[in-house]
């Protein structure tokens, strides 16, 4: 039994979850049976803290998943959503509009690098990374080049769970149950390399000519059959992947030379990680597109969106004769509700200065990563803005075991992880205050040392 009698839901006041209750909810990439045996449920949150069933506070190690920034339940996003959802619940944005999307995209424009200044909304990352595929290879038709449709991707890259995202996605288990995929894909190696650049400090030194492979792919395929580049500029999901110094030049050098797009999937890098708006300020590389989502709501309301540069947004306005220039769009692009707490949640970083916070938190947050070097098991640690990612020998036979154990007893001890592999990622909140990030650390190695 689990007991739920602290719940704020009339419905749930004096409830319990049974094992039974737990049954129908088909929990997305959760090992279930374990889950259900053994569940951790949330009932609440507040700036860095969750509250579990049982009334014990987490320290939020990872922003909810990447998403929470500006810390849990903050009154200003909470009230401007409970004003939109009681003005306007739902207005469509097809053929129709209601002011708040546009107010919001005008306020992204005036935040993205480059010219970089069209917003294309959709409801989840893996929505966001698909419009911009489609969106790519459209362009080039519009642009009289309809031969390049090919999207090249890199290994161990995630960019959701879309067909056009795991296909140019490069993880093992989505070709292994789901099939052959989109045709006409291709992938750039990673760049993830312990021999040269295990503990690096912000960029690894190694691995910058990893981008030239990119010239090999154009000799395979020729460049008139490629539409677009897709790659994080810090990859998350599998396992905090840093660029090494140089890397992202290249591949935006490469792209020019050839006419191909070059696409950021900023899903966890936008909105201030890395402290700068988006990670094509943080190295100074200008994409041709930048996909998000997560901290653009602060993970309060569910929302994607696609920026595009002017160049994109024009092909599309010159090349179609009239009607519907980009045929693609979700019932939810730009939800009231959803644009309401995006335009709360830029408020509230540029009113509290978050992004510059984590800028100047960076080095501290770098000597607490570091500070894990020589513990048992610990074979990387790495940083960049306020990500980290420390990386763990796995158990011989037993690949993922061994971070797993450590996120059951870190959260045990009161503090959220996440663990992807056997590597631990953690991306707090930008509310961060560096008791917090002592107290993170400080529990994080006692786990650690205590691991069997
Ligand atoms: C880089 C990247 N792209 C896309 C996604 C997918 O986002 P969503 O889960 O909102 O579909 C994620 C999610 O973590 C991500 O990290």
């Amino acid at each position: 039994m689990v007991a739920m009698q602290n719940l704020n839901s009339p419905m749930s006041l004096s409830s319990e979850l049974t094992r039974a209750d737990l049954e129908a909810f088909w929990m997305p990439f959760t090992a279930n049976r374990q889950f259900k045996d053994n569940p951790r449920l949330f009932v609440s949150a507040k700036a860095m803290h969750y509250t579990t069933v049982d009334q014990r506070q987490v320290l939020d190690g990872t922003a909810g998943l990447w998403c929470v920034n500006a810390g849990h339940c903050h009154p200003k996003i909470v009230e401007a959503v409970q004003q939109q959802v009681a003005t306007l619940d739902f207005a469509p944005t097809f053929q129709m509009g209601h002011p708040a999307a546009f107010q919001l995209a005008t306020r992204l424009a005036t935040l993205l690098p480059g010219d970089l200044n069209h917003v294309f909304f959709a409801n989840s990352g893996s929505e966001a990374v698909d419009s911009a595929l489609k969106i790519a290879i459209a362009y080039h038709r519009a642009c009289g080049q309809g031969t390049r449709q090919r999207l090249i991707g890199r290994e161990r890259g995630y960019h959701g769970v879309g067909f056009g995202g795991i296909s140019v996605g490069g993880i093992g288990p989505n070709r292994k149950f789901f099939g052959s995929l989109l045709t006409g894909v291709d992938h750039l190696p990673h760049t993830h390399n312990l021999e040269h650049n295990a503990f690096s400090r912000g960029q690894p030194e190694w691995g910058g000519h990893l981008a030239d492979e990119l010239e090999r792919i154009v000799a395979l395929h020729d460049a008139s059959n490629i539409a677009a580049v897709i790659v994080e500029p810090v990859a998350g999901s599998t396992g905090v992947l840093i660029p090494p110094k140089g890397y992202l030049e290249r591949l935006r050098a490469i792209c020019d030379r050839y006419g191909i797009l070059l696409i950021f999937d900023e899903v966890i890098t936008g909105f201030g990680r890395l402290g700068a708006s988006f990670a094509a300020d943080y190295f100074g590389v200008v994409p041709d597109m930048i996909t998000v989502a997560k901290g653009i709501t602060n993970g309060t309301i569910p929302m994607g969106a696609v920026f595009v540069r002017q160049q994109i947004y024009d092909a599309f306005m010159q090349s179609a004769t009239s009607g519907i220039e980009l045929f693609h769009g979700y019932t939810y692009s730009g939800h009231p509700v959803a644009c309401a707490a995006a335009l709360a949640t830029l408020d509230v970083y540029e009113q509290e200065g978050l992004f510059q916070r984590a800028r100047d938190l960076a080095d501290y947050w770098e000597e607490a990563v570091h500070s894990l070097k020589g513990l048992p098991y610990v074979i990387d640690t790495r940083n960049l803005g306020l990500v980290a990612g420390i990386e763990l020998e796995p158990i011989p036979g037993q690949p993922t075991a061994r971070a797993f154990e450590c996120f059951l007893r870190c959260y045990q001890r009161g503090l959220l992880i996440r663990t992807t592999g056997d590597i631990i990622a953690l991306s707090p909140p930008l509310i961060i205050e560096k008791h917090h990030i002592d107290e993170l650390f400080g529990l994080l190695a006692e786990v650690i040392r205590e691991l069997p």
